[in-house]
């Protein structure tokens, strides 16, 4: 299944407009399978408030209401902690580790094979209503 057109959304603060983050769904392979991957990045200064958390809530709710999804994977490399706990969160399992590039403790750089801890939300992990998200998240990539 290819999901042309789904890509990461930019996060605003509803009070003044100021850039929070980006995140969200988009296309991915992994180990050859074509998925929807749902990641996050918040500005340093917001870290600590939820936002990534509204963002993993959001992104399932958007694929399986209204991309009619199956499942949502989300990865990141095993040492962050704090992507692993919005991950683990979120009613993610983990699957198992891959070995994409990426970084390692400890190491300088991208290393050709880091592991990462690859969680699956599905379909049934989720039932809130997509439409009391959109308010949160602006528009764009
Ligand atoms: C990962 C990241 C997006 C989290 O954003 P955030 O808005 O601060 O996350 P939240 O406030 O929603 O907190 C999420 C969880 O992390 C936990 N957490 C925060 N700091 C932590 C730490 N140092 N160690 C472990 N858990 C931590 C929080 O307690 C919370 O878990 P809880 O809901 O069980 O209490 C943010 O740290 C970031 O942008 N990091 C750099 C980019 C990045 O690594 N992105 C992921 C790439 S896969």
């Amino acid at each position: 299944m290819a999901h042309d057109g789904v890509s990461k959304w930019l996060a605003y603060h509803r009070a003044n407009g100021e850039l929070i983050g980006r995140g969200g769904l988009s296309g991915s392979t992994v180990d050859g399978r074509d998925c929807l991957e749902i990641g996050w990045a918040v500005r340093q200064q917001f870290w600590g408030r939820g936002y990534a958390t509204e963002i993993g809530q959001a992104g399932p709710s958007y694929a399986f209401e209204v991309l009619a999804a199956q499942e949502v994977l989300s990865y990141t490399e095993i040492h962050n902690r704090q992507s692993r706990a919005v991950m683990e969160g979120r009613g993610m399992h983990h699957e198992r580790d891959i070995t994409p590039p990426g970084l390692v403790a400890g190491l300088h750089g991208i290393q050709d094979a880091a592991p990462f801890a690859l969680c699956a939300v599905p379909r049934s992990a989720t039932s809130q209503d997509v439409s009391d998200l959109r308010p949160i998240l602006g528009g764009g990539q």
